[in-house]
């Protein structure tokens, strides 16, 4: 739906026929704190993981651990680090190129798509509205029904690219309880990354394409025992999906700092098995 800005340069909450509030609000609460906070959130994760994408050192630890970061390790340059490259290394060794740039704009395409990130940066950084009764300083609205917003459908496509790199995260935890010569061995490392794993799945599966994906469309659900038992566990996930889509902002950072720290020797990995 288009909302016209009134004539007279007014609009919004100053437009005619709404009370004429001197102030911006009435709302005398901190308002502010969550639309604050959640930039923060948002900038502190895009200025980490920027460094650390082009960083292209400390991304494979104890001969084993890769970081979410640099999955699949692609580039020739990840030659520095031998068994990091899970699946062959083909991508031009550059600077400006990450080591696993076939997965990170996809993964960050995935995560600005989002409709829950998508509701976080429209009222945090687009202000429209920040927050209840706070009138947004757009003088129109039209939705998601144009470019560029309107390419935010595309979303249900990452959603598939994204379980592939789930696969490929998996792969990743579960090789690395195989060291090149002490054998099968468990160290923090192995739990960090298989934490970090189940949390990402979690953030994945709880996505509401795949909600769709799995129960969308069945006029039926009794003719579909399946697909409805799935759609009712997604479902349920579903409703946490904010709450894995900022755990695993903060299980990524912390998993990739751990490995980068293990793998700078500023950090020992502790073996707990091996
Ligand atoms: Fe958030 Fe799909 S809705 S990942």
């Amino acid at each position: 739906r288009r909302i016209l800005a009134p004539e007279f340069g007014a609009h919004g909450v100053h437009s005619r026929g709404r009370a004429a509030i001197g102030s911006g609000t009435v709302r005398l609460d901190n308002w502010w704190r969550a639309p604050a906070a959640t930039t923060a959130g948002l900038l502190v994760f895009l200025l980490y993981g920027g460094f650390r994408a082009f960083q292209q050192q400390y991304f494979f630890a104890d001969e084993r651990y890769l970081t979410p970061f640099y999955s699949p390790c692609v580039s020739l340059g990840c030659a520095s680090e031998p068994g990091s490259a899970h699946f062959g290394m083909f991508l031009p060794d550059n600077p400006l190129i990450p080591y696993a740039a076939l997965s990170l704009p996809f993964l960050l395409g995935f995560r600005l798509t989002c409709y829950y990130y998508r509701k976080a940066y429209y009222r945090s950084i687009w202000l429209a509205p920040a927050a209840c009764a706070v009138p947004e300083p757009h003088a129109t609205y039209t939705g998601e029904t144009r470019l560029p917003l309107i390419l935010q459908n595309v979303h249900r496509y990452f959603f598939y690219v994204a379980l592939l790199v789930s696969l490929v995260n998996t792969y990743d935890a579960i090789v690395a309880f195989k060291h090149p010569t002490d054998g099968f061995v468990v160290g923090v490392g192995n739990i960090v990354l298989l934490v970090n794993v189940a949390l990402l799945w979690c953030y994945t599966v709880s996505c509401h394409s795949c909600r769709h994906v799995t129960g969308g469309r069945l006029k039926h659900f009794s003719k579909h025992p399946v697909r409805y038992w799935l759609w009712t566990k997604v479902s349920a996930l579903n409703t946490r999906h904010m709450l894995f889509a900022w755990v695993t902002l903060g299980t990524l950072v912390l998993t990739d700092l751990y490995i980068a720290l293990v793998a700078a020797g500023t950090v020992t990995d502790l073996r707990l098995v091996g």
